[in-house]
């Protein structure tokens, strides 16, 4: 636990054994950071609103706070300031031992959670037959970045992409390949094929009403498992698979694809089990759940539709199907990595599955909305013709400026690497840049796509850290290879106190475990670059006063263990947002 959250769960102790359960505080914000202030490390701002609660003076409360905090072995005993602020300062010998237990060992960063739990991350989840889209790279890199930092926690993770392959589409889609399209060609169909043949066959029904039937009895034909339509279906799927595969490489994502067809057999015990339990009624002639909260603005009753007049399930009937798998497979928590477009959808689906009992109260299901991705306009990213961009055609930008970038730097710096090795790494500093640009920005905010902003080596970017950590593990080792040489003596080998930018540093250093935490609770990746961030500053800060090697007093052992956390800790930083490092920048 961090000094931040020892200090927390002790006022929160205090305050319950001296004012009784009665008071409410908001602990969270009750505890700040006072890094490099002449008041101590930490700071207690209870004072005030507890006297208010209480009616007392806060002087004396914060006296009474000040002795009642017990937060040994981590921290000093606190000391009042100012009218009411209680102080507190980290204990140096607690520091230095948390150091060298931070550099022990890898495992030491990120210690298991206290109840292992296990998730489900229903994320990325393009459809069949078309292609990815910029809207389905923040599910996918989020998705994947919630992943990892429930798995560094050691929770068990299903990573699921919900895949949309099945559906009314698909009869327009299979009737048309069967009438326009060779059969050894739908064999081998590629992505850009299915995209054109999704446009010519939508036309065609919209326009062609004899087609439109034709498509209709091919969707009950896919359902009813004729071979035909199923082998057509099939090879639609294959194609969509090979392209997203594709991209999940690229971008060094790992799901599982259960898409909804995976839920078919199981949908009409879905609608029996409404009916049985009385929750079905029927609107304009589909059968329907009226959910109490969800209403129109006018205060229409909304309902959320399980079959259409036609017979056909929706897209709700597979999601209530998904919940009851999950849960029978011990789901404890269904994250949600969907735009918050649906999250009146979700959040339907969930009260539905409440209520029907299929949703214990103990398992959570929770919507992980995010905002849009906008253009240098302001307005949502378009290609020039307005349409959405391909996901493919960015990450190859992407790929084509990492790689132009490097090859530059590498001619300025008379660099003499391989051109290709140059290239390579290029390319994979774009990706980067792409997927460390989406991490940072709060998920909920709309970001601007700017390839010159999340490329530049200033700023809160992937280049600036990568450089960092590459530098940091530079120095670390020639540091180490000083001390094997033998000519240099290691002092101050087991420093009991930290000084000055040390000691600044050592203090972000012993927060990590509490970010990760927090980022799983918010479910929120930018709190794990914003820190990532400030600690390269630190580090920036600390090295530009602090000598780790010199050819007088040989290598400080207590700064190169400094080094040593500070550069494990940026490498499990970015892992956990599926970041990954290069050896040279
Ligand atoms: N396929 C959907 C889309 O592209 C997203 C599916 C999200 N997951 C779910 N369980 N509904 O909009």
């Amino acid at each position: 636990m961090s000094p931040l959250e020892t200090l927390t769960a002790a006022l929160r102790d205090a305050v319950t054994t001296r004012f009784g359960d009665d008071v409410t505080l908001d602990y969270g914000k009750l505890v700040q950071r006072n890094r490099g202030g002449q008041h101590g490390d930490l700071q207690v701002n209870a004072a005030f609103p507890l006297a208010k609660q209480v009616r007392r003076n806060p002087t004396e409360i914060a006296e009474e706070l000040a002795a009642a905090i017990d937060a040994s072995p981590v921290l000093e005993p606190g000391e009042v300031s100012g009218k009411a602020f209680v102080n507190f300062r980290i204990r140096d010998a607690w520091l230095a031992g948390e150091i060298a237990r931070l550099a022990s060992s890898a495992d030491a960063m990120l210690s298991p959670a206290a109840k292992a739990e296990h998730v489900y991350v229903d994320f990325s989840s393009p459809n069949v037959a078309k292609e990815m889209h910029v809207g389905h790279l923040r599910s996918t890199i989020i998705g994947d970045s919630l992943s990892r930092l429930f798995e560094a926690r050691g929770h068990t993770v299903e990573r699921i992409s919900h895949v949309g392959d099945w559906g009314t589409q698909f009869g327009m889609l299979i009737q048309y390949l069967q009438e326009e399209v060779e059969e050894d060609t739908v064999a081998g169909l590629s992505i850009a094929d299915l995209d054109s043949l999704y446009k010519a066959s939508k036309k065609r029904f919209d326009d062609d009403a004899a087609f439109a039937d034709r498509a209709r009895q091919a969707v009950v034909a896919l359902q009813s498992g004729e071979p035909g339509a199923r082998s057509t279906w099939e090879a639609l799927c294959a194609a969509s698979r090979s392209e997203f595969s594709d991209i999940y490489e690229r971008l060094d994502v790992e799901v599982q694809e259960v898409g909804e067809s995976f839920y078919q057999p199981l949908l009409a015990d879905v609608v029996r089990d409404l009916e049985e339990l009385g929750m079905l009624e029927v609107s304009d002639g589909a059968r329907v759940v009226f959910v109490e909260g969800f209403e129109t603005r006018e205060g229409t009753p909304l309902p959320l539709i399980i079959q259409k007049a036609d017979g056909g399930y929706n897209y709700a009937t597979t999601d209530l199907a998904a919940i009851r798998h999950r849960v029978s497979q011990g789901a404890d928590r269904m994250l949600y990595v969907v735009d918050h477009g649906q999250s009146q959808h979700f959040q339907m689906v969930y009260a539905v599955a409440r209520r029907a009992g299929w949703l214990p109260d103990d398992v959570v299901c929770e919507h992980v909305p995010f905002g849009l991705v906008l253009g240098e306009d302001g307005k949502r990213l378009r290609t020039r013709s307005g349409e959405n961009v391909r996901l493919r055609e960015l990450l190859d930008e992407a790929e084509e400026r990492g790689r132009r970038l490097a090859l530059a730097r590498a001619a300025e710096t008379e660099s003499d690497r391989p051109e290709s090795e140059v290239a390579e790494t290029g390319a994979l500093l774009g990706l980067s840049a792409v997927k460390y640009s989406e991490l940072s920005h709060h998920r909920m905010t709309n970001y601007v796509f700017s390839f010159d902003k999340m490329v530049s080596l200033e700023g809160n970017t992937a280049p600036y850290l990568l450089y960092a950590y590459a530098r940091i593990r530079g120095i670390r080792d020639a540091a180490h290879a000083r001390l094997e040489e033998g000519s240099l003596q290691g002092v101050r080998t087991d420093a009991e106190t930290l000084e000055g930018p040390e000691r600044s540093l050592a203090q972000i250093l012993v927060d990590f475990e509490d970010v990760v935490d927090r980022a799983t609770v918010q479910l929120q990746p930018s709190d794990v670059t914003e820190y990532l961030f400030q600690l390269s500053q630190e580090f920036n800060r600390f090295y530009e006063s602090s000598r780790v090697v010199s050819d007088e007093d040989g290598v400080d052992v207590t700064r190169l263990r400094l080094c040593e956390v500070t550069a494990a800790t940026l490498g499990a930083g970015l892992s956990v947002l599926g970041v990954r490092v290069v050896d040279r920048v």
